[in-house]
Protein backbone atom coordinates (compact mmCIF):
# COMPACT_ATOMS: atom_id res chain seq x y z
CA UNK A 1 0.00 0.00 0.00
CA UNK A 2 1.55 2.87 -1.15
CA UNK A 3 0.74 6.58 0.11
CA UNK A 4 -0.39 9.51 -1.94
CA UNK A 5 2.13 12.18 -2.64
CA UNK A 6 1.36 15.09 -0.10
CA UNK A 7 -0.05 18.05 -2.41
CA UNK A 8 1.20 20.60 -0.19
CA UNK A 9 4.66 19.31 0.92
CA UNK A 10 6.79 21.27 -1.34
CA UNK A 11 5.55 24.82 -0.98
CA UNK A 12 7.34 26.19 0.95
CA UNK A 13 10.60 24.99 -1.77
CA UNK A 14 8.12 26.26 -4.18
CA UNK A 15 7.51 30.34 -3.06
CA UNK A 16 9.51 30.40 0.30
CA UNK A 17 8.33 30.88 3.67
CA UNK A 18 8.18 34.50 3.51
CA UNK A 19 5.61 34.65 0.98
CA UNK A 20 3.26 32.17 3.23
CA UNK A 21 3.77 34.65 6.16
CA UNK A 22 2.91 37.31 3.59
CA UNK A 23 -0.28 35.52 3.43
CA UNK A 24 -1.23 34.98 6.76
CA UNK A 25 -0.26 38.53 7.63
CA UNK A 26 -2.53 39.55 4.81
CA UNK A 27 -5.22 37.31 6.12
CA UNK A 28 -4.99 38.90 9.67
CA UNK A 29 -5.18 42.35 8.62
CA UNK A 30 -8.77 41.50 8.04
CA UNK A 31 -9.91 39.89 11.11
CA UNK A 32 -10.10 42.85 13.73
CA UNK A 33 -12.75 44.75 11.87
CA UNK A 34 -14.99 41.38 10.98
CA UNK A 35 -17.90 41.05 12.55
CA UNK A 36 -18.28 37.32 12.71
CA UNK A 37 -14.49 36.16 13.27
CA UNK A 38 -13.15 39.35 15.70
CA UNK A 39 -15.72 37.94 18.33
CA UNK A 40 -14.04 34.13 19.08
CA UNK A 41 -10.90 36.35 19.78
CA UNK A 42 -11.68 37.47 23.15
CA UNK A 43 -8.10 38.10 24.11
CA UNK A 44 -7.61 39.88 21.22
CA UNK A 45 -4.24 38.26 20.99
CA UNK A 46 -3.73 38.97 17.18
CA UNK A 47 0.00 39.07 16.80
CA UNK A 48 -0.10 36.00 18.50
CA UNK A 49 -2.90 34.17 16.49
CA UNK A 50 -0.79 35.33 13.34
CA UNK A 51 2.33 34.02 14.29
CA UNK A 52 0.78 30.95 15.55
CA UNK A 53 -0.92 30.38 12.19
CA UNK A 54 2.30 31.51 10.12
CA UNK A 55 4.25 28.37 12.17
CA UNK A 56 1.36 25.93 11.82
CA UNK A 57 1.34 26.59 8.15
CA UNK A 58 5.31 26.93 7.48
CA UNK A 59 5.44 23.36 8.99
CA UNK A 60 2.81 21.79 7.50
CA UNK A 61 4.23 23.24 4.07
CA UNK A 62 7.77 21.46 4.39
CA UNK A 63 9.55 24.39 6.02
CA UNK A 64 10.73 25.36 9.46
CA UNK A 65 9.61 23.61 12.61
CA UNK A 66 9.39 25.97 15.24
CA UNK A 67 5.80 25.23 15.34
CA UNK A 68 6.34 22.11 16.81
CA UNK A 69 8.74 23.26 19.52
CA UNK A 70 6.89 26.17 20.21
CA UNK A 71 3.39 24.51 20.33
CA UNK A 72 3.70 20.55 20.49
CA UNK A 73 1.36 18.48 17.95
CA UNK A 74 -1.11 20.67 16.53
CA UNK A 75 -4.14 18.72 17.19
CA UNK A 76 -5.83 21.25 15.59
CA UNK A 77 -9.64 19.82 16.02
CA UNK A 78 -8.91 19.81 19.41
CA UNK A 79 -7.50 22.88 19.81
CA UNK A 80 -10.54 24.77 18.02
CA UNK A 81 -12.95 22.92 20.16
CA UNK A 82 -13.27 26.02 22.61
CA UNK A 83 -14.52 28.30 19.30
CA UNK A 84 -18.23 28.14 17.89
CA UNK A 85 -17.34 27.14 14.22
CA UNK A 86 -20.28 26.61 12.30
CA UNK A 87 -20.54 26.88 8.31
CA UNK A 88 -20.89 31.16 8.51
CA UNK A 89 -17.69 31.05 10.49
CA UNK A 90 -15.84 28.62 8.29
CA UNK A 91 -16.96 30.23 5.27
CA UNK A 92 -15.83 33.75 6.15
CA UNK A 93 -12.57 32.45 7.35
CA UNK A 94 -12.26 31.03 4.00
CA UNK A 95 -13.53 33.94 2.53
CA UNK A 96 -11.11 36.29 4.12
CA UNK A 97 -7.81 33.38 3.43
CA UNK A 98 -9.42 33.38 -0.20
CA UNK A 99 -8.55 37.04 -0.59
CA UNK A 100 -5.44 36.91 0.83
CA UNK A 101 -3.57 34.22 -1.17
CA UNK A 102 -5.13 35.94 -4.25
CA UNK A 103 -3.08 39.07 -3.44
CA UNK A 104 0.28 37.28 -2.52
CA UNK A 105 0.78 34.25 -3.62
CA UNK A 106 1.49 34.97 -7.22
CA UNK A 107 2.30 31.16 -8.61
CA UNK A 108 -1.18 29.85 -9.70
CA UNK A 109 -0.28 26.63 -9.57
CA UNK A 110 0.53 26.61 -5.92
CA UNK A 111 -2.04 29.16 -5.18
CA UNK A 112 -4.51 26.61 -6.02
CA UNK A 113 -3.58 23.75 -4.14
CA UNK A 114 -2.83 25.72 -1.08
CA UNK A 115 -6.12 26.86 -1.41
CA UNK A 116 -7.88 23.39 -1.96
CA UNK A 117 -6.30 22.31 1.66
CA UNK A 118 -6.99 25.01 3.63
CA UNK A 119 -10.74 24.77 2.21
CA UNK A 120 -10.57 20.63 3.21
CA UNK A 121 -8.93 21.73 6.90
CA UNK A 122 -11.50 24.31 7.40
CA UNK A 123 -15.13 22.17 6.50
CA UNK A 124 -12.97 19.57 8.93
CA UNK A 125 -12.71 22.11 11.65
CA UNK A 126 -16.41 23.21 11.59
CA UNK A 127 -17.58 21.65 15.11
CA UNK A 128 -20.94 23.36 15.93
CA UNK A 129 -24.32 23.95 14.12
CA UNK A 130 -25.55 27.28 12.64
CA UNK A 131 -26.44 30.15 15.11
C1 LIG B 1 -12.85 27.21 9.97
C2 LIG B 1 -12.68 28.44 10.43
C3 LIG B 1 -11.66 28.77 11.51
C4 LIG B 1 -11.88 29.54 12.60
C5 LIG B 1 -13.18 30.25 12.93
C6 LIG B 1 -10.66 29.54 13.38
C7 LIG B 1 -10.48 30.22 14.57
C8 LIG B 1 -9.36 30.17 15.35
C9 LIG B 1 -9.20 30.85 16.61
C10 LIG B 1 -10.24 31.78 17.26
C11 LIG B 1 -7.96 30.54 17.07
C12 LIG B 1 -7.30 31.04 18.38
C13 LIG B 1 -6.32 32.10 18.05
C14 LIG B 1 -5.02 31.99 18.82
O1 LIG B 1 -4.15 31.20 18.41
O2 LIG B 1 -4.91 32.68 19.82
C15 LIG B 1 -7.35 29.65 16.12
C16 LIG B 1 -6.09 29.12 16.24
C17 LIG B 1 -5.46 28.38 15.29
N1 LIG B 1 -5.98 28.00 14.09
FE1 LIG B 1 -7.85 28.35 13.44
N2 LIG B 1 -9.72 28.78 12.74
C18 LIG B 1 -10.28 28.29 11.60
C19 LIG B 1 -9.65 27.53 10.64
C20 LIG B 1 -8.33 27.15 10.68
C21 LIG B 1 -7.65 26.43 9.62
C22 LIG B 1 -8.28 26.05 8.29
C23 LIG B 1 -6.38 26.20 10.06
C24 LIG B 1 -5.23 25.49 9.41
C25 LIG B 1 -5.17 25.16 8.14
C26 LIG B 1 -6.27 26.78 11.39
C27 LIG B 1 -5.13 26.77 12.15
C28 LIG B 1 -5.01 27.31 13.41
C29 LIG B 1 -3.81 27.23 14.21
C30 LIG B 1 -2.50 26.54 13.84
C31 LIG B 1 -4.09 27.88 15.41
C32 LIG B 1 -3.17 28.04 16.63
C33 LIG B 1 -3.21 26.73 17.44
C34 LIG B 1 -2.30 26.80 18.64
O3 LIG B 1 -1.11 26.49 18.50
O4 LIG B 1 -2.78 27.14 19.70
N3 LIG B 1 -7.47 27.34 11.73
N4 LIG B 1 -8.22 29.45 15.09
Amino acid sequence: MTHPPDPVADVCDRVGEDSIRAVTRAFYAQIPDDPILAPLYPEHDFDGAEERLADFLVMRFGGSTRYAETRGHPRLRMRHVPFHIGQAERDRWVQLMDRALDTELGDAEVRERVREFLHGVATFLINAPDR
